[in-house]
């Protein structure tokens, strides 16, 4: 297939890419590099360093697919600067759906987000359960979601959004290089590697295992192989929706003894107060993407957090692969309700929030 991956200069396209690549599929990518880098675009892929409003002047009926990573994802920023979201994710995205029917491309993987669940009341989330995004974020994907169910119905795209969870790990050098960086696992590195004190830990009176927050983690390389499935499984006039995570929940306490693990490092914890709007427990039920994708992530969290410190050029000292289980949530966990609304992700406990 000839494909343009919209954001393959950032941390998921980047490996979306090379998965591509190696499949042997003609890849083009288009990136203003606004979060991304230069150096993630990999050779083989041509390259268009431009805005995604201007994705017209690229497609044509030449290509077959497009895989939509492009956007902005600050939960924080989101709430604090709306319009950017409007524009940057939904306003950006209709320019890319009306640039698809002008060429006759008529295949679309988008990346959506666990963001448009909310706070989910049950422990582990299928894509059935009611979406109520508490941010700007969250409620950008969600509306690209309608989006795409209507263009699919009106103009029979074939359209799969695949709901990520929380995205970590890397591919050889690939590695997430956010800035500011949100989310748990680098930061943690960060932490391990000299460049910061100490790692925060907010909340540790949820009614979890250890009293941590719970979220699913997903390797990047298990998540990227979903969207060359998605590409092959999507249908004419039909837009499918997924969650993707391993459907198993790690706690922010057994994260870091991952870490401790793997790096060898103290890595010091604060222990602080929970953030308004992060839930207890955030795990993806993989039922649907399992049934229908024939998707099955095989790498737990020891791996993501292993490859994401190779990455940085530091040995890894050992990698178990069993700290995932004792936290896994019990049927019976659920977010308690918000105060206020949230600023920080609820799908990633870490300090900023990156959906
Ligand atoms: N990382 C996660 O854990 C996670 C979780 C859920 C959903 N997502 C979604 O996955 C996608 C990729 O996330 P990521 O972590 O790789 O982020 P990233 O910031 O590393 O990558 C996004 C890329 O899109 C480019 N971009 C943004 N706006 C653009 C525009 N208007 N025109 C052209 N290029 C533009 C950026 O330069 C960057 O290279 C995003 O859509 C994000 O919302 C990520």
């Amino acid at each position: 297939m000839k494909l343009l991956v919209t954001g393959g200069a950032g941390y998921i396209g980047s490996v979306v890419v090379q998965q591509l690549l190696a499949e042997g599929h003609t890849v083009e990518v288009l990136d203003n590099l606004s979060t991304g880098h230069a150096d993630s675009v990999l050779q083989g892929a041509l390259w268009h360093q431009t805005e995604l409003l201007k994705v017209g002047e690229i497609l044509d009926s030449s290509f077959d697919a497009v895989v939509h990573l492009a956007a902005r994802s600050l939960v924080g920023e989101s709430v604090s600067h709306p319009e950017r979201y409007w524009h940057g994710n939904i306003v950006a995205t209709l320019a890319l759906l009306d640039a698809m029917r002008d060429a006759g491309v008529r295949r679309l993987v988008f990346s959506s987000t666990a963001a448009v669940y909310g706070e989910p009341a049950g422990a582990s989330i299928a894509e059935t359960d009611p979406t109520m995004p508490t941010n700007p974020y969250g409620a950008s994907k969600l509306a690209i979601d309608h989006m795409l169910t209507a263009e699919a119905q009106a103009h029979g795209l074939a359209a799969i959004s695949l709901r990520y969870f929380n995205v970590a790990g890397a591919s050889g050098e690939l590695r997430e290089r956010h800035d500011p960086e949100t989310h748990l696992i680098p930061n943690l590195l960060k932490v391990a590697a000299g460049e910061k004190e100490s790692a925060s830990i907010f909340g540790t009176d949820y009614p979890t295992a250890d009293g941590t927050a719970v979220r699913d983690y997903i390797h990047v390389l298990d998540l990227a192989e979903a969207h060359l499935r998605a590409l092959q499984a999507a249908e004419p006039a039909s837009h499918e929706i997924y969650n993707l995570g391993t459907g198993t929940g790690t706690s922010v306490r057994q994260v870091i003894d991952a870490v401790r693990e793997v790096t060898g490092a103290e890595v010091p914890a604060v222990e602080e107060p929970r953030r308004a709007g992060d839930p207890a427990v955030l795990v993806a039920s993989g039922a649907r993407a399992q049934e229908r994708l024939g998707w099955r992530p095989t790498r737990e969290v020891p791996e993501m957090v292993a490859d994401a410190w190779a990455a940085l050029g530091h040995e890894v000292k050992t990698m178990s692969r069993t700290s995932q289980s004792p936290a896994a949530p019990s049927p019976g966990n659920r977010a308690p309700a918000a105060p206020t609304p949230a600023v920080e992700s609820p799908a990633a406990p870490t300090p900023g929030g990156r959906g």
